[in-house]
């Protein structure tokens, strides 16, 4: 039982090591042997290196790894590493690339590798002057950015361009620059970081104003991936269903409200590859939604059409900022071993893959959504988790949940009132 009068005060835990943290949360939080024991299984991520990832570490936190099949991009066959909670996501890819693996699977592109940072200047008089007399500094300014990493340079990667814009706030006018850096197989969080933060104190020298934050920007829309894909009218159920995922379509990309569910959908498939690959999902996530936005509301980040020859034809564009060197995606032995079972050799290549996937996630979306509901196959899993949280265990949980879904009722007090009838 936790004492609700304890105290989070804990001076120095951060010092601690992981077996006294857990024991300061234990005394705090009222938990037993068994409940330390749990903590102290770090499992396939050795607490040494949880503890050097995040701080102040007590344990880790395992994810399923499924693996989904029948992907083809690019003329290639891929397995796809998708860590995630949910179930029904990794079905639904492998569901939607069956259907399309005949006529050839996805294609995808990219439109480079390059993040942005932002430099924000304030309290200058004459911002437009300001705004000059920065672009004027251009040649100075890759000598700076690039200085700051000469290995991304050696990598081909560096400053690409200057862009400074005059933005009216409530605070008044600002000059925000943007460094726009190629950074090739990093993610490039820390590279940009490093730029902006060594070229603010010269910006505001040269304009007499002063600078304030310096961070890149999640709306990576120079580094956009995409993919398309036509699913043929036989493979995917006949006109009457192609329609009615349209329809599903057009709904989500006039309204925000289904907007976000739709789009919610697509990153259960991508943020779950991000994840096993041990890539920032928040950095994802915030770039798809900002750019869903783009257009002043918020819509669709996928795009179906009828072919000529009445096939679906499905796109998908997004900002997609993953490495392959840096952070968890270099150090988790498990997203090491994800990137190995991809096979990609770029950060450009896994953003193409993810963005594949993303479609792939939003076909079976729509389909299950406008054809019989997501319900049905989603409680067949789901059913599983029921009988479990209902207390079965072993043998007892598959027969528990083959039941609840043959009654069609997924509930936890059913599960329970059927667990004791199959325990006599
Ligand atoms: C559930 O996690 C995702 C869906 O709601 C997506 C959608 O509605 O398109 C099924």
């Amino acid at each position: 039982m936790q004492d609700p009068t304890a105290s989070s005060r804990i001076a120095g835990f951060h010092k601690l090591g992981i077996p006294q943290r857990i024991d300061a949360v234990a005394r705090f939080a009222g938990l037993d042997d068994a409940d330390r024991q749990h903590l102290a299984d770090t499992g396939n991520l050795p607490a040494d290196l949880a503890g050097h990832l995040i701080e102040n570490v007590i344990g880790t936190m395992n994810i399923p790894v499924g693996v989904a099949t029948n992907m083809k991009i690019d003329g290639r066959d891929r397995l796809i590493p998708m860590a995630t909670e949910e179930s029904s996501v990794v079905a639904a890819v492998c569901n939607a690339a069956r259907q399309c693996y005949e006529n050839g699977g996805f294609t995808t592109s990219m439109s480079g590798t390059q993040m942005i940072a932002q430099i924000q200047l304030a309290g200058v008089p004459d911002p437009e002057h300001a705004r000059i007399r920065i672009l004027e500094r251009r040649e100075e300014i890759r000598a700076l950015c690039d200085g700051c990493d000469p290995v991304l340079v050696r990598l081909g990667g560096g400053f690409r361009d200057l862009e400074v814009r005059v933005l009216g706030t409530r605070g008044g006018a600002m000059v925000i620059t943007h460094l726009v850096v190629d950074t090739r197989d990093a993610m490039g969080a820390n590279a940009v970081n490093t730029m902006a933060e060594t070229l603010a104190p010269h910006i505001a020298a040269w304009t007499g104003g002063q600078t304030n934050l310096r961070i890149l920007s999640n709306l990576a829309d120079r580094r956009l991936a995409r993919a398309r894909c036509v699913w043929r009218l036989q493979d995917l159920g006949g006109a009457e269903v192609r329609d009615a995922m349209l329809a599903a379509y057009h709904f989500a990309d006039a309204d925000p409200y289904r907007a976000a569910t739709h789009n919610k959908g697509i990153m259960n498939g991508i943020s779950a590859v991000v994840l096993a690959t041990g890539n920032d999902t928040r950095a994802v996530e915030a770039g798809a939604h900002a750019y869903a936005a783009r257009g002043g509301r918020y819509a669709s980040l996928t795009a179906w059409e009828v072919t000529h020859g009445g096939d679906l034809a499905g796109v998908i564009e997004l900002p997609m900022a993953v490495g392959l060197i840096g952070g968890a995606t270099k150090l988790h032995p498990t997203a090491r071993l994800a990137l190995r079972i991809l096979g990609v050799a770029s950060a450009e290549e896994l953003a193409r893959v993810i963005a594949a996937v993303g479609l792939a996630q939003n076909f079976s979306a729509l389909k299950a959504l406008a054809t019989t509901g997501i319900q049905k196959g989603h409680m067949a899993l789901h059913a599983h988790n029921i009988a479990m949280m209902a207390g079965a265990t072993g043998d007892e949980i598959e027969p528990l949940a083959r039941r609840l879904v043959a009654l069609g009722t997924v509930r936890i007090d059913v599960a329970q009132a059927e667990l004791a009838v199959l325990r006599g």
